[in-house]
């Protein structure tokens, strides 16, 4: 199975625009928006979530760029975990591909129903609640019931799910879980036997959006790193990889005491463009 990051920051990406706070305008190594590329032959990819990045970020990714014929691609479906808006507001930028299929929990496409309302004008997306990806057996645990700021519904969760994706073929296994609101129930076994686990790496401390007068940190359902390192030291099998990275973590910064601990830990920061093969 072969894994690219295409993007790993959070909402806003790294700079954000509106921000000049001290990272964004560190002149640090630009970070868009969270989305993974997942393949079992290198031939049909499908993405997890479709992050507003997302043009640049299949352009900018050989094995993703269209063709053999005029009007082929490699893009075979999308997988999203939740329905926040820098995690599916990229499908309106694949509209000129109608007809993907796009598969999310029950909630996430009913919170999504403004933007398939939208893209069904543009030809009929298939969306489904089951999750198949040709080659890769496919896993789904729900992580959290924290529901985006723009969805009016009182509707149960679970509004984030994680995936863990197995190769059958290498035995190879990947869960990603860019949106935890806390270490969850069945966490523990989900990760147990992975190779690389993508990890939500929003914040360092639980004080951070502080400093840019920002939102109620914690409303926004995103357990820091300073309480994943904790259970990592725990696990020391699988890989770790913390992605979908605040621009207000100071982990951003590779010379940064935060970022050292995150190593020390044996976990990574990987930037966009990093590839894995499991
Ligand atoms: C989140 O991950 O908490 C959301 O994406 C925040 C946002 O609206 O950007
Ligand atoms: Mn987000
Ligand atoms: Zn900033």
């Amino acid at each position: 199975m072969r894994v690219v990051l295409l993007g790993t920051a959070a909402g806003g990406g790294c700079p954000q625009w509106n921000c000049a706070c001290a990272l964004c305008t560190a002149g640090l190594e630009p970070r868009t928006q969270d989305c993974v590329a997942v393949s079992a032959d290198g031939a049909g990819w499908y993405l997890l979530n479709c992050s507003p990045d997302i043009r640049a970020q299949i352009l900018g990714t050989p094995a993703l760029r269209a063709g053999p014929g005029p009007r082929e691609t490699p893009v075979r479906g999308v997988l999203l975990t939740d329905a926040e808006l820098d995690h599916s507001l990229g499908l309106l930028m694949l509209r000129e591909g109608g007809g993907l299929p796009v598969s999310a929990p029950e909630t996430v496409l009913h919170g999504l129903s403004p933007l398939r309302a939208i893209l069904d004008g543009y030809g009929s997306s298939a969306w489904t609640s089951t999750f198949d990806v040709p080659g890769l057996r496919v896993s789904v645990l729900p992580v959290s019931d924290k529901k985006p700021k723009y969805v009016s519904s009182t509707q149960d969760g679970p509004w984030v799910v994680a995936y863990r994706i197995e190769d059958p073929a290498t035995g190879g296994v990947l869960v990603y879980a860019p949106c935890l609101k806390s270490w969850p129930p069945g966490f523990d076994a989900f990760v147990a036997d992975a190779n690389l686990v993508l990890l939500d790496g929003t914040f360092y401390a639980p004080d951070e959006m502080a400093g840019v007068g920002g939102p109620d940190q914690l409303a926004m359902g995103h357990l820091p790193i300073t309480t994943s390192l904790a259970r990592i030291a725990a696990h020391p099998g699988p890989r770790w990889a913390f992605t979908h990275i605040n621009n207000t973590n100071p982990a951003l910064d590779p010379a940064s005491p935060e970022h050292a601990a995150v190593r020390a830990s044996g976990a990574s920061l990987p930037p966009d463009g990093t590839e894995y093969t499991l």
